[in-house]
């Protein structure tokens, strides 16, 4: 019988280690002890939240209802054509191992991807990416459970309505299903991306001119920890805010007046504005606020040193989007789920 458990703590459970709790706590590991959780939340009239790898998610009340605990783990090819490959991951699985899974057995196109903290079930709900490559890339479909009626649902890449760091479970559907397992159509030959930022360049540094899977995951890893802080060492969610998409003409008139800001095309009218170099040229970079700070290495993750409480983490976050917006004139908008 599923084990549920009150008044449960869940610092341990977010990688900003935030303190909070939750009236009723669950670990499922499969799906009937899914459906008997769903079953519990019915029975006693409470919501049902969920959290997988906790990485990208600001806890800030107590949590009045269900915590599922995903931790549902399974990976299976379930098809091999001749160029792609159909990969089927349990939502409980950690990202990062399974992108090392694909590496291992030689599906490309994952590479990128690596080192990105949290669950796979999370990944297509913030349509994740890095490096030139979003999840979305790769995404073939999804099944999901809906919390009231209990049945699945396969949801395809137009359903899933992905945006940058954004997808319908987001938005219309938030808080509606459960993702179950995810399926990518990986290929049996490598395509790397290698164009974006210092990837090609570390590569050629190191005198590799044909790179191995493991050579370009090697080189994200070296990337990502010259730049990010490990969650398990110094407590972040990993990028705060998203890059702003400004309007071309906005840009313009801001390029007259900051010649140096960086920018990358988004469509033919519109580019994203780095937030780590908007929370920089505030002045926000490094500079500390008791416990929390914006990381001194990379200016849009915000870093708990340790014992900050949601309304440190949030008094900082209001000074941020303050700041950008009387200097910028632009909104930021958080990145992490703040529930
Ligand atoms: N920059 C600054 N100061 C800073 C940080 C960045 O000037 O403190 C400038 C850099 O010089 C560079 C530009 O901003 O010109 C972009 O920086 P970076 O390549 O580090 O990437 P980012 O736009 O800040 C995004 C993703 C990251 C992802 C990287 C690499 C978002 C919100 N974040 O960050 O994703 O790892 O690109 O692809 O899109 C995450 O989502 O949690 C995450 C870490």
């Amino acid at each position: 019988m599923l084990k549920i458990e009150k008044d449960h703590s869940l610092i341990k459970y977010t990688t900003l280690k935030i303190s909070s709790q939750a009236d009723y706590f669950a670990v499922i590991k499969n799906k009937s002890e899914l459906l008997e959780a769903i079953k519990f939340a019915k029975d006693n009239q409470q919501a049902i939240f969920v959290l997988g790898g906790g990485s990208n998610v600001l806890l800030t009340n107590r949590i009045k209802g269900l915590l599922i605990k995903n931790e549902i783990k399974g990976i299976q090819v379930v098809k091999k054509n001749k160029d792609t490959i159909l990969v089927e991951a349990s939502s409980g699985e950690i990202w990062s191992k399974f992108v090392s899974y694909t590496v291992e057995n030689k599906l490309y196109g994952l590479e990128n991807l690596f080192l990105i903290y949290g669950t796979v079930g999370a990944a297509p709900v913030q349509n994740i990416g890095a490096y030139g490559v979003e999840l979305k890339d790769y995404f073939y479909q999804l099944q999901a459970i809906d919390f009231k009626s209990g049945k699945e649902k396969t949801f395809s890449i137009t359903d899933c309505r992905f945006g940058y760091r954004d997808s319908i479970f987001k938005n219309k559907f938030k808080g509606k299903y459960f993702i179950y397992s995810v399926t990518l159509k990986l290929l049996s030959k490598p395509n790397f991306k290698l164009n974006y930022g210092s990837i090609g360049a570390a590569l050629i540094n190191k005198g590799i001119k044909k790179p191995t899977a493991i050579d370009v995951i090697k080189t994200i890893e070296e990337i990502r920890n010259s730049k990010l802080p490990n969650p398990f060492v110094l407590p972040n969610a990993g990028s705060f805010f998203k890059n702003p998409e400004v309007n071309l003409q906005i840009f313009k008139k801001l390029l007259q007046q900051y010649p140096d800001m960086p920018s990358f095309p988004v469509s033919r009218t519109k580019v994203k504005i780095p937030a780590g170099w908007l929370i920089e040229q505030v002045g926000l970079k490094g500079k500390k606020f008791g416990p929390v700070r914006m990381y001194e290495k990379q200016a849009l993750i915000l870093v708990n040193e340790g014992g900050a409480s949601a309304k440190q983490v949030l008094n900082l976050v209001a000074k941020v989007k303050l700041a950008v917006k009387k200097k910028f004139g632009l909104d930021l908008s958080e990145e992490v789920n703040i529930i």
